[in-house]
């Protein structure tokens, strides 16, 4: 059952955003695989005018905001993230003029873009670090993180610790011109910036207001937790056994979550809040807690990120109501009031429908999911490909890895290829995602089924299903910004809760996390709401009852159900 009502509110064009909290409060944000969403000129691999070209489809699904992974001029080998120039655009991937349609075209649909800066290191073919590398005398030098190592026993030079690349091997690589080994927290092509140095921060604003002053609305910051190291690089204490790359577990410490990056981001955020339009900070922030992940706001005095990224929440593994319940219920209670930061996938990870699908029923799973990231009381992510159910598809041979990670890593380690295939948009030849016989990574197989096209005449479709949940979520106050309240709290399968706003209006959600039909016995008034009466706005499909009116609720497997009180 799915209201027809709101699949004709979904294709509508999105409704102007209410007065009073800032944009991205509530904000429905997309990130862009740049190489992967649409490629414009036939060379394989996706670009900025590829984005342009797609923007209705975006605005149809009702998006505030896109994130666009890196564009700048780069060796590519680690995919962008290795930027060799901060205020230019890659060839391959357009122009500045490129850049600057794109942004004003996406104005016009009410869309905000969002570029992806990663401040921890720089490509080792940035002008910066060619200087660097040349001379200790350098002006750059000391933009980098440099040490002259310790002899070992047997009089070699070796590096000053144990700190191991996140990617494999050690963090330390030698250059015989100055002598020096420089540290990289992910590739040896990424050497790390020295965030204790002023000068970076310097440059780095400079960066940032390059951005702001051409119309973007805020920043990602990838690895932004990891900015500062240890003083005196200490050796980082073994954790025992070994990761993926063969490496010893070791304590970050030394390494990541030090209090001077905490410094750094309060002076960065002062610097945005003086730019009109509400820019955003967002943060990759893998911490391990919700307590954790309130320092990354700055705590009570909500002065660094906006809208850190719950990570834990999102790349778990097991749909588990407990589990989802009790990371809700902490962000709620030790964010300071903060906003969440809520997702399910990104470039980095296996895709959530893989994660958390059986196989059965990986429809209805992502509808659950879907529909728990969009009435939770947050922010939230999407990755391109999630609304219409993407799957992870992995390579099978060595042979076939682009991800360099994949390659050091085999076979324990295969890579974030399978995450990164092209965005299936219809079912002709390479998706439609390039006029090229050859993408630079291979359209996953599933794409004659999966894809926009297919999707969007199906009315029961995840892509639907999505845009419903999206234009509910920007039409309804309560599922805005009223309370969450857990219901039925000591349930094992079924997560209910309720939002609720002040005058006692609200929505209740209930979600079905097993396989097997469950009845729920939901309290509106135990949730502060006045109405006793439900109206379902949404269910999946399958035979829902609600026995006795306003109590007892019967879902199907995953069934997903939100409803209004009245
Ligand atoms: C960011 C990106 C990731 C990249 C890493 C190192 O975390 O999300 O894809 O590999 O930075 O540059």
């Amino acid at each position: 059952m799915c209201l027809a009502a709101y699949a004709g509110a979904a294709s509508a064009a999105p409704a102007a955003r209410p007065a009073g909290d800032p944009w991205w409060q509530h904000a429905v944000i997309y990130e862009i695989y740049l190489r992967s969403f649409q490629d414009s000129n036939a060379d394989g691999v996706g670009d900025l005018n590829g984005i342009t070209q797609r923007l209705d489809y975006l605005a149809s699904l009702g998006v505030d905001a896109i994130w666009i992974t890196p564009f700048f001029p780069s060796p590519q080998i680690d995919f962008g993230y290795d930027v060799a120039d901060y205020e230019g655009v890659d060839p391959r991937f357009g122009t500045l003029a490129d850049f600057d349609r794109l942004v004003a075209e996406a104005r016009k649909r009410q869309i905000r873009v969002l570029v992806d800066l990663e401040l921890n290191h720089t490509s080792d073919q940035h002008q910066w670090f060619q200087d660097a590398a040349r001379s200790r005398r350098s002006l750059t030098h000391d933009l980098y993180v440099w040490s002259s190592g310790k002899p070992d026993a047997a009089g070699k030079r070796r590096p000053p610790n144990n700190w191991v690349s996140v990617f494999g091997g050690s963090a330390w690589e030698y250059v015989p011109a100055v002598e020096q080994f420089y540290y990289h927290r992910y590739f040896r092509q990424e050497p790390d910036l020295n965030w204790r140095n002023p000068k970076v921060e310097r440059s780095m604003a400079d960066v940032m207001r390059f951005w702001l002053d051409r119309g973007v609305a805020g920043f990602r910051l990838g690895a932004v937790t990891a900015l500062v190291e240890d003083a005196r690089l200490r050796d980082a204490a073994p954790l025992g056994g070994r990761n993926a790359q063969g490496d010893p577990n070791l304590s970050d410490t030394y390494t990541n979550n030090l209090p001077e990056t905490h410094a750094v981001l309060r002076r960065l955020r002062k610097m945005l809040d003086h730019y009109p339009g509400e820019p955003v900070l967002i943060g990759e922030t893998y911490v391990k807690s919700a307590a954790q992940l309130s320092a990354w706001y700055g705590g009570a005095r909500h002065d660094e990120l906006q809208l850190p990224m719950d990570t834990a929440f999102g790349f778990a593994t097991r749909l588990d109501a407990r589990e989802f319940r009790r990371r809700l219920t902490e962000a709620s209670a030790e964010l300071r009031g903060s906003q969440p930061l809520l997702l399910l996938d990104n470039h980095d990870h296996p895709r959530s429908w893989d994660r958390f699908g059986d196989g059965t029923h990986n429809t209805e799973i992502a509808k659950v999911l879907a529909t728990l990231l969009c009435t939770s009381r947050a922010a939230l992510l999407l990755y391109q490909g999630e609304e219409i159910g993407q799957s992870t598809s992995t390579p099978a041979r060595v042979e076939d890895v682009r991800d360099p990670i994949g390659i050091t890593g085999w076979p324990a380690e295969k890579g974030r290829d399978g995450e990164r295939t092209p965005m299936q948009w219809d079912a002709s030849a390479q998706a439609g995602f390039t006029a090229s016989a050859r993408p630079w990574l291979p359209v996953s197989p599933g794409y004659a089924t999966t894809n926009v096209q297919a999707q969007r005449s199906e009315s029961e479709s995840l892509l639907n299903w999505y845009r419903q949940l999206i234009a509910l979520r920007r039409g309804d106050e309560a599922l805005r910004s009223g309370r969450l309240v857990m219901l039925d709290p000591a349930n094992l399968r079924v997560l209910s809760y309720a939002r609720v706003t002040p005058d006692g209006s609200g929505i209740i959600v209930s979600l079905n996390m097993s396989a097997q039909a469950q009845t729920v016995t939901l309290s509106t008034l135990a949730a502060g709401l006045a109405g006793t009466r439900f109206r379902t706005l949404l269910s999946s499909p399958g035979e829902f009852s609600v026995v006795a009116p306003g109590t007892r609720l019967t879902l199907p497997p995953y069934g997903a159900w939100v409803a209004a009180v009245e």
